[in-house]
C-alpha cells in the first residue's frame, strides 16, 4: 500500500454542512432577446476568446460529477444559441446512463427550441424549463424588446412532441404580466406543461427600476387562492421551488420566492459561467476561477479550486428591493451565471 496516497476527493460539502449536489452551467452570457428585467437594451457579453470551449465545459462537469455533483442543468443567457451545445448534452448525458448523475435539464428561452429538441432528447434530458412571461404575442414583444411568441411556441410543441416535459418559468412583473396569471395558468393546463412563478431579484443594472416591476407572490398567492385551491405538495425538484397543485385546473403551480420567502438553507446549487468562473452563490461575488485551474494542468488543481470555493460559499443572498433608485445587489446579469 502507497501510505503517501492522499485521500480520495470527497464530496462537496460547503462550510455550513450543505451537501452542494446541483451544478448549473451557463454555456453563453448572450441572448437572442433582451427580457426588460434581466438585461438592460444594451449590453457588453464576454469576449468570445474568453469563454470556455465545449470540450472543457464537459472536462469540468467529469470533475464535478466525481465529487458527487448529481443534477447538471445547462443554462445560458441562451443556452441553445451556442453552436454545439446538443453535442455537450450528449457528453455529459453519457453521465446519466453509467448512473453517476441523476438529471440533466436546460432552461431555454425557446426560440431555438424547435431545432434542438430532438437532440436534447436523445442526449438523455427529459425536462426542460422554458422561460415564458406572457402568451399574448404583443406584450411578449414588448417585454423580450422584439421576441416572436410563436416560435416559442412552436419550440414548446416540439420538445413535447419530443418526449420533453415542459416547464414553464414566468418572471412576475407588476404592470406586465400581473394580469396574466391565470390565463397561464389555465394554458399550462390545457397544455399539460408545469408552471412556475419567479420573483425578480436585483441582478445587473436594467433600464428600469426593479421597484417599479417587483411582485411579490405572497401576495399572488393569496390572489390564487381567492380563485383556486392550492393544496401544497411534498415534491421537490432539487431546485428552491415549493410547489402546489391547483385543485380546480389540475395543474401543478411552483413558487420560487427570494424575497418574500427565503430558501437558502436548502442551498445545494453552485454555478459556472461561460468563462469558467465557478460561484457560490447568486447574490453574492465569491468566486474562483476553474478555467485557471483546468488550463494549468496540474493533477488536483481542479479539486484544491473545488474545495477552497466550498469554504468560500455564503449562507444566504441579501436581496432587497424596496428603495427607489437602490443599486442592484450585485452588478453581474443573471445572463452571467444562468441564475
Ligand atoms: P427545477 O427545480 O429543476 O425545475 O429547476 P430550477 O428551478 O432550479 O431552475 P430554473 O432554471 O428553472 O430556475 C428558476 C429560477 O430560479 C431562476 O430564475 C433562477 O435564477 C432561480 N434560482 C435557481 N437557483 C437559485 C438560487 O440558488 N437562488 C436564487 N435566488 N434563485 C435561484
Ligand atoms: N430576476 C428573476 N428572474 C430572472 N431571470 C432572468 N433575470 C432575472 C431576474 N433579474 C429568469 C429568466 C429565466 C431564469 C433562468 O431566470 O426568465 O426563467
Ligand atoms: Fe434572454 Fe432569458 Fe434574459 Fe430573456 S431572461 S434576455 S431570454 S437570458
Amino acid at each position: 500500500m502507497d501510505v503517501h496516497a492522499s485521500a480520495p476527493p470527497q464530496r462537496l460539502t460547503d462550510g455550513f454542512g450543505r451537501r452542494i449536489s446541483y451544478l448549473r452551467i451557463s454555456v453563453t452570457d448572450r441572448c437572442d432577446l433582451r427580457c426588460r428585467y434581466c438585461m438592460s437594451e444594451a449590453m457588453t457579453f464576454q469576449p468570445r476568446s474568453e469563454i470556455l470551449s465545449l470540450e472543457e465545459i464537459a472536462a469540468l462537469a467529469d470533475a464535478f460529477i466525481a465529487r458527487g455533483i448529481r443534477k447538471i442543468r445547462l443554462t445560458g443567457g441562451e443556452p441553445l444559441i451556442r453552436r454545439g451545445v446538443p453535442d455537450l448534452a450528449r457528453m455529459i448525458g453519457r453521465h446519466l446512463a453509467d448512473g453517476t448523475l441523476d438529471e440533466l435539464t436546460v432552461t431555454t428561452n425557446g426560440t431555438h427550441l424547435a431545432r434542438h429538441a430532438e437532440a436534447l432528447h436523445e442526449a438523455g434530458i427529459r425536462r426542460i424549463n422554458v422561460s415564458l412571461d406572457t402568451i399574448d404575442p404583443d406584450r411578449f414583444r414588448h417585454v423580450t424588446r422584439w421576441g416572436d411568441l410563436a416560435k416559442v411556441l412552436e419550440g414548446i410543441a416540439a420538445a413535447r412532441a419530443a418526449g420533453l416535459q415542459v416547464k414553464i418559468n414566468m418572471v412576475a412583473l407588476k404592470g406586465l404580466n400581473d394580469d396574466a396569471v391565470e390565463p397561464m395558468l389555465r394554458w399550462c393546463a390545457a397544455e399539460g406543461h408545469d408552471l412556475t412563478l419567479i420573483e425578480t431579484m436585483p441582478l445587473g443594472s436594467v433600464d428600469e427600476d426593479r421597484i417599479d416591476r417587483y411582485l411579490p407572490l405572497d401576495s399572488v398567492k393569496r390572489d390564487l387562492e381567492q380563485r383556486f385551491t392550492l393544496s401544497p405538495l411534498a415534491e421537490r425538484t432539487g431546485g428552491p421551488a415549493r410547489y402546489w397543485q391547483v385543485e380546480e385546473l389540475g395543474v401543478r403551480l411552483g413558487l420560487i420566492t427570494p424575497l418574500t420567502g427565503n430558501f437558502c438553507d436548502g442551498c445545494n446549487r453552485v454555478r459556472v459561467t461561460a468563462t469558467g468562473k465557478l460561484y457560490m452563490c447568486l447574490g453574492h461575488g465569491e468566486r474562483v476561477d476553474l478555467r485557471a485551474a483546468l488550463r494549468s494542468g496540474t493533477p488536483g488543481a481542479i479539486d484544491a479550486a473545488l474545495d477552497e470555493a466550498m469554504a468560500l460559499k455564503p449562507l444566504r443572498h441579501g436581496f432587497r428591493i424596496d428603495a427607489r433608485g437602490a443599486a442592484p445587489a450585485v452588478e453581474r446579469h443573471m445572463s452571467v451565471t444562468g441564475g
